[in-house]
């Protein structure tokens, strides 16, 4: 029997001016910053709450992926599940993703969860959008 991880969150309650770039310029693309890299161990996922966003972050091997955290098929938390490679597997159904594109790779689930683009910036974790 597989056992889930701790559950780890980050929240961030009050956006830090600095983690978020928005110029005039409507090219230019907005960032926020997520965590640290050392907040999300090899091989396991973080949630963490920004604004109206849950997301759940992923280190894959030293890469950072980022996903809506609530599972596509239902109340299951993505962040809370069992992460094996690039796939996670929810803990609610057992319904799996995969992190790096967001495609289901495993039933019950049949809706793609939302990827976001990720780039670090120093030891943080951002997005951008
Ligand atoms: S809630 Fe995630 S697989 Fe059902």
């Amino acid at each position: 029997m597989r056992t889930h991880p701790a559950r780890r969150e980050v929240s961030i309650i009050t956006p830090d001016p600095a983690s978020m770039t928005s110029l005039p310029n409507a090219t230019t693309p907005a960032r926020i910053a997520l965590c640290r890299k050392t907040d999300v161990a090899d091989g396991t996922a973080i949630r963490v709450a920004h604004g109206d966003l849950a997301l759940a972050v992923y280190n894959v091997g030293g890469e950072f992926f980022v996903t809506d955290d609530a599972c596509t098929h239902g109340p299951g938390s993505l962040s809370e599940g069992i992460l094996e490679d690039d796939v996670i597997e929810c803990n609610f159904h057992g319904g799996q993703f995969n992190v790096r594109t967001g495609e289901v790779v495993g039933p019950p689930c049949m809706i793609p969860v939302k990827t976001y683009k990720v780039v670090l910036d120093g030891d943080s974790v951002t997005i951008e959008f």
